[in-house]
């Protein structure tokens, strides 16, 4: 690769892989500390352990402001490259700075300070990324929720997050149709029991809004006002930002990412996992509504201090399925991240990768994939393409940053496809079957994570120690539950293989099908419903409903799964690609009533499965298979 690369010496591994604090300890001190911190790793309140303990900082001027004072002010930050609507801009750190600083102002001016919770609900625009960090330098909590999400989900979080402002944006822009924000911001606002004091709206100029009542403000008008704000000092474990997750109920888990572990965790990653450096740049084609937008999108690539790129778009069709060779190519892009199930959908239109040859990826030196898992004709077909290392690597927000990768930058190079690789220094896995006993290599387990987590990782939920308890850390003592089940081989290749839980993901995005359910449920013809992943070619699930109606209801079936389609549209929003559902006269339950969706799964994945003993009634198993034949 022509890179310099860092290699662990035997003894630093063995540090990292004991979760050492001398080499946290180490990692932290890349960072520029108001105070130092006293205590590396504070176990005295476990299991709530606290990294980097009596440190200060603040993670916007680490971000953003040290790079300007150490006189790389001139260096491109951001390049935001919009397919929506042509534009093309860069910041150089100083602008970033200047633009960060009027933003805080303007948030500031609204009566947010240290400790307030700020929520963003805004599409792929620097504003956005200007926002989080403005809130960072602020010491205001930022919890920023997917454009994709429907004003009843906004509204989950609004109540939780109890945020004092929020900030949006008139319109998102996807390629068949402008997102009017607006209408859902004022419906989820009318839906929360929560009010935030501020609502101030940036207007795109694809879709201006009217601005009503007393709580609506213009975003330019104010920021024109806005006076530089500093940045402010906070505590290591002081909460940064919290990133709602999809939990197994109807209800976000909000998961809170501390100062001083996360601009640690990162920043480390992004030399030692990645092989990034300041010259290079970076570009994570997700969302910041995600965390890995929220990692490499903003904090992760500006923490290093190189370029980050923000790419308003899609890997298809705006215009075309090179829309990320053109990327790479105009912007010089040595590191690539995305989901597998974008390269799926390039693949899809550009199957013999024709179009590459269109374009100079001289520079690209990397792609990582994650987010679900990277099937091996994924991984073949981009390895293929374009010529550089392909690495699955995998993590979840909880986690903040890769946990299990093929470490570039610590000289790994062996990739197994069909494994996201081996564990990143700091995470000790284990796959534990009954009674909490490692099982064998080879053999399938719960994937856990010994405790204390490293830094960066989930410190708590959001108001909710207990949740995070019991969601957590209580199914296998001493250990955190991934919720993910898969094995460990001989050489340490970890092979992620499914969820032990209801969660599903489509197209990269985490969502419940428990979820689901209840709005499916909450239909009046509806008497019960399931909901389980179904395999899909590009988004590599979907979910997909079996209905039993009410025993007096007599309506057009397809009328019935037409509506069950909108109301999962309108109540959980367009994201969670809910478009298929069959009515079914029952479905497999066992004796106690429960919900066989493990099976259901197995038939529509046509899987073979031993039927269970505790079946009520096994006909239900053909009802399901005779509706999707
Ligand atoms: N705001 C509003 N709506 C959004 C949205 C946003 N930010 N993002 C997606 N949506 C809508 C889409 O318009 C689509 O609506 P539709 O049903 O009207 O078409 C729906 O949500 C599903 O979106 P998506 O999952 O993006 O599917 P798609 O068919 O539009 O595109 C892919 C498919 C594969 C191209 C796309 O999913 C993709 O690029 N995925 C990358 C995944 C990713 O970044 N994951 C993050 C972890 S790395
Ligand atoms: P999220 O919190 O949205 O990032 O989703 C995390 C979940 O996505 C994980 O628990 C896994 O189930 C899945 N996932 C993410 N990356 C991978 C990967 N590389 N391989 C397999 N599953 C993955």
């Amino acid at each position: 690769m022509g890179k310099k690369v860092t290699t662990l010496s035997p003894f630093d591994m063995t540090l990292a892989a004991a979760a050492s604090d001398e080499f946290w300890a180490i990692a932290a001190d890349e960072l520029d500390w108001i105070t130092p911190p006293s205590k590396t790793l504070d176990m005295d309140n476990l299991p709530f352990a606290l990294w980097f303990e009596g440190g200060e900082l603040n993670t916007c001027y680490n971000a953003v402001d040290r790079h300007v004072a150490a006189g790389k002010g001139g260096k491109t930050a951001l390049v935001f490259d919009s397919t929506m609507t042509g534009t093309k801009t860069s910041f150089t750190y100083a602008e970033l700075q200047e633009q960060v600083a009027r933003t805080a102002g303007m948030i500031r001016a609204q009566g947010v300070k240290k400790g307030d919770t700020v929520i963003i609900y805004m599409p792929m625009i620097p504003e956005t990324v200007f926002a989080m960090l403005a809130c960072a330098r602020l010491g205001a909590i930022h919890s920023v929720v997917f454009g994709g999400f429907a004003a009843n989900e906004l509204a989950k979080r609004i109540d939780d997050a109890k945020p004092k402002l929020l900030l949006s944006a008139s319109c998102g822009l996807e390629p068949a149709r402008i997102v009017e924000y607006k209408p859902l911001v004022d419906e989820a606002i009318d839906i929360a029991s929560h009010k935030p004091e501020s609502v101030v709206i940036l207007q795109r100029k694809q879709h201006i809004v009217a601005l009503s009542g007393s709580r609506d403000e213009d975003w330019a008008k104010l920021l024109r006002k806005a006076k530089l704000a500093d940045c402010v000092k906070v505590a290591s474990s002081d909460p940064l930002y919290i990133l709602y997750t999809s939990g197994t109920t109807g209800v976000p888990k909000g998961v809170v990412r501390d100062n001083g572990g996360h601009a640690t965790a990162l920043l480390w990653s992004m030399r030692h996992v990645y092989n990034v450096d300041p010259s290079d740049v970076y570009w994570a084609a997700s969302d910041v509504g995600w965390v890995v937008g929220h990692s490499y999108i903003v904090y992760g690539p500006l923490l290093l201090g190189c370029t980050t790129v923000l790419y308003e778009g899609k890997p298809v069709g705006t215009p075309d399925a090179a829309a990320f060779w053109r990327m790479i190519e105009e912007y010089k892009v040595s590191t690539l991240f995305t989901a597998p199930t974008a390269i799926r959908a390039i693949k899809r239109e550009d199957p013999k990768a024709e179009l590459i040859s269109n374009y100079n990826l001289s520079s690209l030196r990397a792609l990582f994939l994650a987010g679900e898992r990277a099937d091996p004709d994924t991984v073949y077909w981009s390895q293929n393409a374009l010529n550089v290392p392909v690495i699955d690597h995998w993590w979840q927000t909880e986690l903040g940053w890769p946990a299990i990768a093929t470490c570039l930058g610590l000289g790994e190079r062996e990739v197994r496809v069909g494994s996201a690789g081996r564990r990143v220094p700091g995470f000790i896995f284990d796959c534990l079957g009954p009674g909490h006993n490692s099982v064998g290599y080879g053999e399938s387990g719960d994937i856990v994570l010994k405790l204390p987590l490293p830094p960066g990782c989930l410190k708590t939920l959001w108001n909710n120690d207990e949740g995070y308890i019991d969601s957590y850390l209580k199914t296998h003592p001493g250990f955190y539950l991934t919720g993910d089940a898969g094995f460990i081989d001989e050489d340490g290749y970890i092979h992620v293989m499914s969820r032990t839980d209801d969660i599903i993901n489509v197209a990269g995005h985490r969502l419940a099908t428990g979820a689901i359910e209840q709005v499916i449920s909450a239909h009046e013809d509806i008497a019960e419903c399931a909901v389980v992943g179904a395999p899909d070619k590009t988004k590599g699930e979907v979910p997909m409903g079996f209905i039993v109606l009410n025993s007096e209801c007599d309506r057009d079936h397809d009328e019935i799964i037409g509506e069950t389609v909108s109301k999962v549209r309108n109540i959980i929003g367009p994201v969670a690609a809910f478009k298929k559902a069959y009515v079914v006269t029952k479905l497999p339950k066992t004796r106690s009533g429960k919900i066989l969706r493990g099976n259901i799964k197995n038939i529509v994945h046509e899987e073979s499965f031993s039927v269970p003993p505790t079946i009520e009634d096994a006909s239900a198993l053909d009802v399901i298979r005779k509706a999707i034949a």
